[in-house]
């Protein structure tokens, strides 16, 4: 039974991640998205898997796709949508990990009819999304809470002011400024900053293994 813990360290703990991208309507045929393959969170839910955790994936639309039993995946579309299933799972998991690429901003108006070609321009009004890590921030009781960042300036210091304003444990930094990292790419460089500011920054390698360095920050923090 050692044996067994020591293999699947994360056995009987129940993990929240969310992943892929969200897709806001503007009208029945278009809609508002980016660029996230949903990999970095299904590489995630994959690595918890192996140590033995069940997963709840809450994903935006991705053709990705896991066999494993112990991962449920939920899929969603839009952020209020990856909101709600989020709420819905929160205070039953040990660890959320928030790698999806939520949409920042939505349509204020979503069309019921398609909207027709007319004058030369053309704008839609947008309002903010709901930030979910913030709110499962707010709401937190016992889970250790990880977060990514994505930043093109000021890396650490915007990477530390996530940390503070979304009350998370560890935030994990993705590096744009590496060419064989982040979306769509098979590899990622990844800097980890805890609440604490201490800050560590890894080797650029492939999703799997970063998703295995991330969870080998939960178990690091069950084991204390
Ligand atoms: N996030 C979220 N809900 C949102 C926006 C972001 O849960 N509506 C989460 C992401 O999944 C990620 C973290 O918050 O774990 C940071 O996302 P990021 O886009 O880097 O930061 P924002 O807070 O959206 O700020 P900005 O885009 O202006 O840098
Ligand atoms: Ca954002």
């Amino acid at each position: 039974e050692a044996d067994l813990e020591h293999k699947l360290p994360l056995k009987g703990k129940k993990i929240l991640i969310t992943a892929g991208p969200t897709y806001e309507a503007i009208d029945p045929v278009r809609f508002i998205g980016n660029h996230s393959s949903g990999k970095m969170g299904f590489d995630i839910a994959q690595s918890a898997a192996n140590l033995g955790a069940s997963v709840v994936l809450v994903a935006g639309p991705t053709h990705l796709k896991t066999e494993n039993h112990l991962v449920k995946v939920v899929p969603v579309i839009s952020a209020q949508e990856m909101y709600d299933a989020c709420h819905q799972y929160f205070a039953n998991v040990d660890v959320a990990i928030a790698a999806a690429a939520v949409a920042d901003y939505k349509p204020k108006n979503v069309s019921i009819q398609k909207i027709k070609k007319g004058a030369d321009e053309f704008s839609i009004e947008l309002e903010k999304t709901k930030d979910i890590l913030a709110s499962l921030g707010e709401i937190k009781t016992n889970q250790f809470l990880i977060g990514f960042a994505l930043e093109t300036e000021n890396e650490i210091d915007n990477a530390k002011s996530k940390i503070q304003k979304k009350k998370l444990d560890l935030i994990v930094l993705n590096s744009l400024q590496d060419e064989g990292a982040g979306f769509g790419k098979p590899t990622n460089k990844i800097t980890f900053i805890d609440k604490n500011f201490s800050v560590e920054q890894m080797d650029l390698k492939s999703k799997e293994a970063v998703a295995d360095d991330i969870l080998n920050k939960v178990v690091a923090h069950f084991a204390k």
